[in-house]
């Protein structure tokens, strides 16, 4: 058996090296997709002021102070961060401490999540992204919907 030459071996361990190495990268997370803090940070200031503008749910958010606003705003920017892969703590107490006994109707539910979905259109944030971001956000609304209507 002829033996390989130095030349050789080198050709066939870079071939090697270039069949074994995994082409796919590590998918890139939620958080990333969604424009990491700056992203996230601008879409919730964008969803809260239509959430307090809005005739219906708005009523839930009388009587707050602008300082009170603006903690509401980063307690859901860091919620979002956190739950998206982001490296933020998570600064709320749980939805279900938080909204329990405010008796939410599932209508109010509807009404806040087309809120997101239409700042995130207006964001011109893809489908996909989308779709995982409203997967999350229905995973806390047996936490906070008490009344079916
Ligand atoms: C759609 C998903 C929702 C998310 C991610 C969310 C998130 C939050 C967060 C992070 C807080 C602050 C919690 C704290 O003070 O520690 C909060 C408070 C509050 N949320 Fe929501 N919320 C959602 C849905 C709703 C809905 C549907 C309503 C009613 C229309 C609502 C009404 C309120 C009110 C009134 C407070 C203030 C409660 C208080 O300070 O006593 N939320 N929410």
């Amino acid at each position: 058996m002829k033996h390989q030459t130095a030349a050789e071996i080198l050709v066939a361990l870079a071939l090697s090296a270039f069949l074994f190495t995994p082409s796919v990268s590590a998918e890139e997370s939620l958080y990333d997709r969604l424009g990491g803090y700056d992203g996230i940070s601008a879409v919730v200031d964008d969803f809260a002021g239509k959430l307090f503008d809005d005739p219906v749910v708005g009523a839930r958010f009388f009587g707050m102070s602008d300082d009170s606003r603006e903690n509401f705003r980063q307690m859901n920017k860091n919620l979002v961060c956190a739950a998206t892969g982001g490296d933020c703590k998570i600064i709320s107490r749980s939805a279900a401490v938080t909204h329990g006994g405010l008796g939410i109707k599932a209508s109010e539910f509807e009404i806040v999540a087309q809120h997101l979905t239409d700042t995130l259109n207006d964001f011109e944030v893809p489908q996909k992204e989308q779709d995982d971001l409203m997967a999350i956000i229905a995973t806390l609304r047996p936490d906070i919907v008490e009344v079916e209507d």
